[in-house]
């Protein structure tokens, strides 16, 4: 071989050697293969001094070094590009046997679990669900129900006035004068919603939540709250549980009654839940008071209607052993973790 030629490989394979990426690899190759203008190229361009009858040999040779610096430039070209996949698959590697972060799961508030389940089993008994306003007027919240301005019965919720005519309403029987101005009967309604009161211990908060039952059709009884009550026990506190009446007072109901249910804690032996008596206090109720459905417009020689309002709260308590309301809205995750059924 020409020794030019020789020279020009000797200087392909040396320099090979010390080749460290592609694009190395690629300057390197341009630097020999690049056209007329590489090293190889212009060995071409010797042609002219070369005489004649070697010419042919020249060319054979320059041709064949091409191909052999093609062929030996492209394995190292193909090499350099493996290991440098290789390295990106290795920095980008994710090691996906790490234990993954535990993702926190939200649940629904015991408050809410409590009145969904109310609400279930009160909408299996035909009834319908009413919202009244938070704000309420004087009228709606007292005078409606049977409990005008100097009334004492008005000592018994500590109100908080928003302006002589406007107040936070303290109880959700207002709702019973909405529907019953809106509907005439048959009424079968259930009315869940916040309540506001001055007052704050360990069993009370300022803020509340109810549900209201109010049923008016011709022939109610207190035989049918009764029998109602029965059932709502038994879904809510299980099987065995039994309900008993206790006569009360309120102004919008006559007669009113205080419903104990049968303590489910210890069946009715005596315990701490019911204070040794075998039973708890669980909603006031009564036969709605003529004089309300009167007030509505409602035709009490035909129609007579039952009405009950249950504390959320207070049932959510019983059900879950909490001692302190506030337990229930101080949003602490390790409390309502423990209070979630799941
Ligand atoms: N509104 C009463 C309260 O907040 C609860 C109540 C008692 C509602 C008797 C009623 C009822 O509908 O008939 O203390």
């Amino acid at each position: 071989m020409n020794a030019n030629l020789e020279q020009i490989k000797q200087e392909i394979i040396a320099g090979a050697e010390v080749l460290n990426s592609s694009k190395e690899v690629y300057e390197f190759k341009k630097k020999f293969l690049d056209g007329k203008t590489g090293k190889i190229g212009l060995l071409m361009k010797e042609m002219k001094n070369i005489p004649n009858e070697e010419k042919a040999a020249y060319g054979k040779g320059v041709n064949e070094l091409k191909e052999w610096a093609l062929t030996f430039l492209g394995e190292i070209d193909e090499k350099m590009k493996a290991k440098e996949l290789q390295s990106r698959y290795e920095a980008e590697k994710i090691d996906i046997s790490l234990p993954a972060e535990e993702m926190a799961e939200g649940n629904l508030h015991p408050i809410t679990l409590v009145k969904n389940e109310i609400i279930d089993i009160f909408a299996g008994m035909g009834f319908e669900i009413f919202e009244g306003p938070e704000i309420e007027t004087d009228y709606y919240n007292f005078t409606a129900l049977n409990t005008p301005q100097d009334h004492p019965a008005r000592d018994m919720q500590d109100t908080f006035y928003l302006s002589p005519e406007f107040l936070l309403r303290t109880q959700t029987s207002a709702g019973q004068i909405h529907v019953m101005e809106k509907k005439q009967p048959p009424i079968k309604i259930l009315s869940p919603g916040k309540v506001f009161r001055s007052d704050d211990d360990a069993t009370h908060s300022p803020m509340f939540t109810q549900m209201e039952g109010l049923v008016v059709d011709k022939g109610i009884t207190l035989c049918d709250l009764q029998g109602m009550l029965d059932e709502f026990v038994k879904k809510i506190y299980g099987e065995g549980t039994k309900t008993r009446l206790r006569p009360s007072y309120f102004p919008f109901t006559e007669p009113s009654v205080e419903v104990d249910c049968s303590c489910f804690e210890c069946g009715g032996t005596g315990c701490k839940l019911c204070k040794g008596t075998g039973w708890i206090e669980i909603l006031g109720a009564g036969v709605v008071n003529n004089k309300v459905l009167q007030n509505c417009g409602i035709d009490t020689d035909v129609y007579s209607g039952f009405a009950f309002g249950i504390g959320i709260e207070r049932t959510a308590m019983l059900k879950y052993g909490i001692n302190n309301i506030k337990l229930l809205f101080e949003s602490d995750i390790k409390v309502l973790n423990q209070l979630n059924d799941k």
